[in-house]
């Protein structure tokens, strides 16, 4: 470099300017290059772990009793925008009320008798089921039967990122519930009241029953499906029919026995976790050997493909940052070989 172009540089920097020559030529890629990669997360191992914290750390040690399921290329999180955590609640417990821009959902794993408070609403949790505490929404938790674990899954990566975060611990502890069970099914439905206006962005706080779930995945089950995915429900906007949350979609896939699906990949990063069955995935470069409670990531722009090994249908649960993307024009797919 010239001693003018370096002088000339300096005097940029001491004015806090810099010029497009001084970005290096190989910053530039044709295509996406995700910094983090795949990832496998075992579930004997999670539910170890997660065992072992119910004996050491209390609800008055940490607000909520969670493990992430970490990507060690991040800082935190388990992709870019999302994270995928477990949480246990024990009986008698309570994990107090609070609010924060991060949207959130549960899918349930174990155990029944705890009900999530949100928005004033009591919701009776199980198995399969699928809960959405949308952004700003207060929440809290109370067990009154057993041990209970589920998937938390939010976009909190993506709200650190974006520096947004409001975070507002209830000053009442604990929700009074102010709506008669059911609330949400009853007002959200094809027949709704005419008088409440619903917020356009964030859908309301929702419950998706595994039973009908189950129903869905039976009466469907016999379709084609989708070449690269299987079988595919969406957990949709109650309202609009749009993705569960404006920042994150969340889906039941469900291969049939010996299903094998083609190989593609997309701008959107996806996380699975396996609900039912047990198989393989090829994710980029590596092989992804699953059962039942293991957990794994799909980066941006990798290839990858399902099989499911075994004669019973396998199920995932399914997180993906697909309507970020398609809300600011940039999802791409494309088939691979
Ligand atoms: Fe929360
Ligand atoms: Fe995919």
């Amino acid at each position: 470099m010239s001693e003018v172009l370096k002088a000339f540089e300096e005097e940029l920097q001491s004015k806090n300017f810099k010029g497009y020559w001084q970005n290096q030529q190989g910053d530039v890629k044709r295509e996406p290059v995700p910094s983090f990669d795949s990832c496998m997360w075992k579930g004997k191992d999670l539910f170890a772990a997660m065992e072992k914290a119910g004996d050491v750390v209390g609800l008055d040690v940490s607000f909520r009793r969670v493990i992430q399921m970490w990507n060690p290329a991040l800082k935190n999180g388990t992709t870019r925008t999302l994270v995928l955590n477990l949480q246990m609640l024990k009986p008698g417990e309570n994990a107090l009320s609070h609010r924060h821009m991060a949207g959130a959902i549960r899918f349930i794993l174990k155990g029944h008798g705890t009900r999530l408070i949100v928005e004033g609403e009591s919701i009776e949790i199980g198995e399969g089921d699928f809960v959405t505490t949308p952004s700003w929404t207060w929440h809290d938790h109370e067990n009154r039967g057993e041990t209970m674990m589920w998937l938390d899954g939010l976009d909190a990566p993506l709200v650190r990122l974006l520096e947004t975060d409001f975070h507002e611990p209830d000053p009442r502890r604990k929700q009074t519930v102010t709506k008669p069970e059911g609330y949400t099914q009853a007002t959200v439905g094809a027949l709704r009241p005419a008088w409440l206006k619903q917020d356009s962005i964030q859908p309301p706080a929702f419950c998706y029953k595994w039973a009908d779930t189950e129903r869905a995945l039976s009466k469907v089950g016999e379709q084609p499906g989708d070449p690269y995915d299987g079988i595919v429900l969406d957990y949709a906007n109650p309202l609009t029919g749009g993705p569960t949350l404006p920042t994150m979609a969340c889906q039941i896939h469900m291969l049939r026995g010996s299903e094998k699906t083609k190989s593609h990949r997309h701008t959107a990063s996806v996380i699975y976790h396996v609900w039912r069955g047990s198989g393989v995935s090829y994710v980029g470069d590596k092989r992804f050997e699953w059962e039942q409670g293991d957990s794994f990531v799909v980066p941006l722009w990798q290839n990858h493909r399902h099989d499911n090994t075994s004669k019973d249908p396998a199920i995932f649960f399914v997180m993906s940052d697909k309507p970020l993307m398609d809300a600011i024009g940039h999802y791409r797919e494309e088939a691979t070989a």
